[in-house]
């Protein structure tokens, strides 16, 4: 579309030397004002860039009274003649930076007041500041860059799915709970009151009905909604890029995700993604890196030191090598990199992934310093130093514990570790599948299994028998996208079998009542002719935070929530009118404190 509308000519960055002589108006906002000595120069700022100003108040006496009252981010519009900068003025980091525009008149649209923030790179206000004045901070050429990487990549992938013949559909916003697992947000009903619905978790339930309705391919890039706690990639309401096929199997779906991931890379110029990715199953994650999403980009794996204390005289480690594993981390010449103070703290740290201890070893050059040398044999300590490939520096760490406890905590220390010893990471992006994924866990505390995925996942074809004889061996046709160390999505093929989907509500303890309680519809749905069918969901913001290289999914998001569910521009969520309440037939238990 041109650029060209009533109040201008063009935009700031498509004028170029070519045009020197030519007149041309611009609209935008003023970015900076310097007055050197009768001449003003003006940085206008569009979507484009910058474009220079200049008023001489010898050559243009009238206008430069107005000239100089033009403050920082008042909107004008403006008239003149493109003349080339005298090459001492040649500024090369902008485009436009070997011109400047002599202007003839100024229009001032608009006036502000002083910012509350820098617009511009330089500005270093408080994120909450910044948050709390969105609409100037996403002035800023680097906000908008991000914005319009993220539009980039929804074009990118809608230009995929389009060629590969899918239909976005648009599904419910109010709805009934879906099965992701987190906490839903209600909505009351005023027309039916006591009743209410819940803002869609994902868009799972419907997107396999449509595939019973015959639609063979889906997509929609679909807004979610967890009440759940936020961390630095997770907002309460964010975006996925949801997907569903049928007549699949799991390396259909990730065969097709994987290239359009590969799209979206290369239509951001973002990278070029070596194809195929490599699949790890999620016993080889866990065992060697101690996570379901492990960073690929360096090394310290856990090593398994369970056989070595199966019969030792240390009973904290042979009970654990027993019921659970012994496993260590290795922090290779992490000796002086590591102080005696973050050593400590390091026990504390573990012990939030459940750990009730972390022991270490310094491997010094006059042989290994350890608070459980004295409870080991030398011939314990020498094998441990064999298994993990100790040398002089190095720092072991070793869990024992439940297996679970001993991978997890290991996994968010090795993570912890690199962080610490400012390990150099490889450079890129280094994606993997995560595959073959438990379909059950147990809680101890609950005491019943939960799915991993959701209840409509579908278990490997030889399991599916012996799914409630033994439900914690039991694997799933699932699989996880995961790019250094983030989970960027996660998908399966679902159960189309009755009897399957029982078994698995079953294990799950979910009666005949509840079920239909809960996803009757789809139940009911399945009933007349399900198509094989399995699916994925990235989740976009995460894939434009690696597009854009930052490490805060607020960055990535225009009107973002902070961590206590807020949005500081609009001051959401805010008190309701009472009397709305009332005809929602609602009583607020506890009120916000004033
Ligand atoms: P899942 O729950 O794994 O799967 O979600 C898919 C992807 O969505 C992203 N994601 C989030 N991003 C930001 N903030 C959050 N709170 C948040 N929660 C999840 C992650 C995740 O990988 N219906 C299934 C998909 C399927 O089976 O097809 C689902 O939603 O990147």
């Amino acid at each position: 579309m041109p650029s060209k509308t009533k109040y201008r000519t063009h935009m700031c960055t498509e004028l170029t030397e070519e045009n020197i002589g030519s007149t041309a108006t611009l609209c935008g906002w003023v970015q900076r004002r310097r007055d050197l000595g009768g001449v003003i120069f003006i940085h206008l700022r569009d979507r484009s860039g910058i474009m220079q100003l200049v008023v001489d108040s010898t050559k243009q006496a009238s206008l430069f009274p107005v000239a100089d009252s033009l403050r920082n981010e008042y909107v004008v519009q403006v008239e003149g003649v493109l003349k080339a900068r005298d090459p001492e003025n040649y500024n090369d980091k902008i485009p436009t930076g070997r011109i400047e525009l002599v202007l003839a008149s100024i229009n001032v649209l608009d006036t502000s007041l002083t910012p509350p923030i820098y617009v511009d790179e330089t500005d270093n206000s408080k994120e909450s500041v910044r948050l709390e004045n969105r609409f100037l901070d996403l002035r800023k050429e680097s906000a908008q860059a991000v914005l319009v990487k993220r539009h980039q990549a929804a074009m990118a992938a809608r230009e995929f799915l389009e060629a590969g013949g899918f239909i976005e559909v648009e599904t419910p916003i109010l709805t009934r709970p879906t099965p992701e697992g987190a906490r839903d947000f209600l909505v009351p009903s005023r027309v039916q009151q006591g009743l209410f619905f819940a803002l869609p978790q994902s868009p799972q339930l419907f997107k396999q009905i449509l595939m019973i309705s015959g639609f063979d391919r889906y997509y929609q890039l679909a807004r979610c909604f967890r009440d759940e706690d936020l961390r630095h990639d997770r907002q309460p309401e964010f975006t996925q890029i949801d997907i569903e096929m049928s007549f699949v199997d799991e390396d259909d779906i990730m065969d097709m995700a994987e290239q359009m991931v590969a799209h979206i890379f290369e239509k951001t110029q973002t990278a070029t993604i070596q194809l195929p990715i490599p699949k790890m199953t999620y016993q080889e994650a866990m065992r060697r890196f101690g996570s379901d999403k492990p960073d690929l980009r360096f090394g310290l794996e856990l090593v398994d030191l369970t056989e070595l204390f199966k019969s030792s005289e240390f009973k904290i480690f042979a009970s654990a090598a027993q019921a659970g594993s012994v496993r260590a981390v290795n922090a290779t010449g992490a000796q002086g990199k590591i102080s005696r103070k973050e050593l400590d703290s390091l026990v504390d740290f573990v012990k939030v992934y459940g750990a009730k201890g972390l022991s270490w070893i310094i491997y010094e050059e006059e042989g290994p310093r350890s608070p459980i040398a004295k409870f080991l044999t030398e011939e314990e300590m020498a094998q441990i130093a064999s298994y993990i490939g100790a040398k002089t520096g190095d720092i072991a760490f070793i869990v024992a514990d439940k297996d679970e406890v001993v991978c997890n905590s290991l996994g968010q220390l090795r993570l912890r570790l690199a962080k610490l010893m400012e390990i150099e990471m490889e450079e890129g992006f280094r994606f993997l599948w995560v595959t073959d994924f438990p379909m059950f866990e147990y809680d101890d505390e609950d005491e019943r299994y939960y799915a991993v995925h959701h209840p409509f996942t579908s278990p490997k074809d030889e399991i599916a028998a012996s799914l409630e004889s033994n439900p914690a061996a039991a694997i799933a046709k699932a699989y996880d996208l995961v790019v250094n160390g983030y989970e960027l999505g996660g998908g399966s093929i679902r159960i189309h079998n009755k009897e399957v989907q029982q078994s698995v509500f079953n294990v799950l303890g979910i009666d005949a009542e509840n079920a239909q309680n809960k996803f009757g519809f789809l139940l009911g749905a399945l009933q007349y002719g399900t198509p094989p069918h399995g699916g994925v969901a990235f989740g976009f913001d995460r894939l434009v935070m690696m597009l854009t290289g930052t490490d805060n999914i607020r960055d990535v998001i225009a009107f973002p929530k902070t961590q206590n569910h807020s949005c500081l521009l609009t001051k959401a969520p805010g008190e309701p009118d009472y009397n709305d309440l009332a005809n929602l037939g609602i009583t607020v238990m506890a009120k916000p404190q004033a």
